[in-house]
């Protein structure tokens, strides 16, 4: 029924579900989350609803893709609610909903013995720093996209590299779905919406705002490069990006320039219009009662497209 939501916990119970509108030649669309579902997660799903009729949001915390057991522990999981944010989406929206919510022996039925490896795309930024994490993100969503058959898969560009693995993953897997790319949702003070932004205090809040700006910066290096015509130099981006980020209260991860589409760092200069992924992931400390010792976040803007840029100016207010 259009409007609602349904709940499916395995992935027989969803095929059931499904399997109408696959003979009907309906179009499915997927979000797959891990849960602890934010605004963020939710434009994905309204973005879906109006990509198709059926849209399944599955939430599953992947153990696979967690380089440290105190982060896969302390990773919020608030079912109740999610599911409460999907039924107010699915009414609104007036799609059917789906909510896959399946656990681990349904995701691995034989074990998470079988990992897959995407190669290259792997190997820098996030992939450098949490060794195996893209191997666990590339297998679940390999798992989720045999359980679930979509039509349509939507991402979040907020995971730059995790979008692009899963381009990849699709592609040498063969998957006959089309990956649709949604821009990031950020909060009034510019900091991209995190599940992880609920063990922040307000120190740690206020180090994260720094992160926006210090993207809008190397936005700015690119567009005074833009209006000279003259090159961008990746190393004038990350300098602008530094001297914003840089303080004794969070740790840097990567400040990284890159190629969006290869994930490979970019050092020497190019076209004033060319397309230049800058990246960063930080620490930070907090002292929230459910965080483990430091919360790692990241965040990046696609430099060179324009719609990108001018988001987020205006999400940090420039
Ligand atoms: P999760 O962090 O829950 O994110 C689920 C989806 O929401 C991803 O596509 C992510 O890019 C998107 N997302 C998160 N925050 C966003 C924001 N502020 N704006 C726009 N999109 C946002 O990413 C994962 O889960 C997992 O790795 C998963 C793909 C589900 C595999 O386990």
């Amino acid at each position: 029924m259009s409007g609602t939501l349904l709940r499916c916990d395995d992935r027989h119970a969803l095929a059931t579900t499904l399997d109408p509108s696959r003979s009907a030649g309906e179009q499915i669309a997927f979000v797959p989350t891990m849960g602890a579902l934010h605004h963020g997660h939710i434009a994905l799903v309204e973005r879906a609803a109006t990509l198709a009729p059926t849209v399944v949001a599955s939430i599953f915390v992947n153990p696979t893709q967690f380089d440290a057991a105190a982060d896969l522990a302390a990773y919020p999981r608030t079912l109740d609610a999610d599911l409460a944010l999907l039924a107010d989406a699915a009414a609104r929206t007036g799609v059917r909903l789906v909510a896959y919510v399946p656990n681990v022996a349904d995701v691995y039925p034989d074990g998470p013995a079988t990992t897959l490896h995407v190669g290259e795309v792997t190997e820098h930024l996030c992939g450098a720093s949490r060794p195996g994490h893209f191997d666990g993100v590339a297998t679940v969503v390999d798992a989720l996209l045999r359980a679930v058959r979509p039509t349509v898969l939507v991402m979040g560009r907020k995971d730059h590299q995790q979008l692009v693995v899963v381009r990849r993953l699709v592609a040498m897997q063969g998957h006959d779905v089309v990956v649709d790319a949604a821009p990031t949702v950020r909060d009034d003070d510019g900091v991209a919406v995190s599940s992880r932004n609920r063990l922040l205090d307000d120190a740690a809040r206020a180090a994260a705002r720094r992160i926006p700006r210090a993207l809008a910066a190397g936005v700015a290096v690119v567009r005074a490069a833009r209006t000279d015509g003259a090159p961008v130099d990746p190393e004038a981006v990350r300098d602008a990006a530094h001297a914003v980020l840089d303080g004794e209260d969070l740790r840097i991860d990567y400040l990284e320039t890159a190629d969006p589409d290869r994930i490979v760092p970019v050092d020497g200069s190019l076209a004033s219009d060319g397309r230049l992924l800058l990246a960063v992931a930080v620490h930070v400390a907090s002292a929230h009662p459910d965080a483990p010792p430091t919360v790692r976040l990241i965040d990046n803007v696609l430099l060179g497209d324009v719609e990108d840029e001018q988001r987020l100016l205006d999400a940090v207010g420039e």
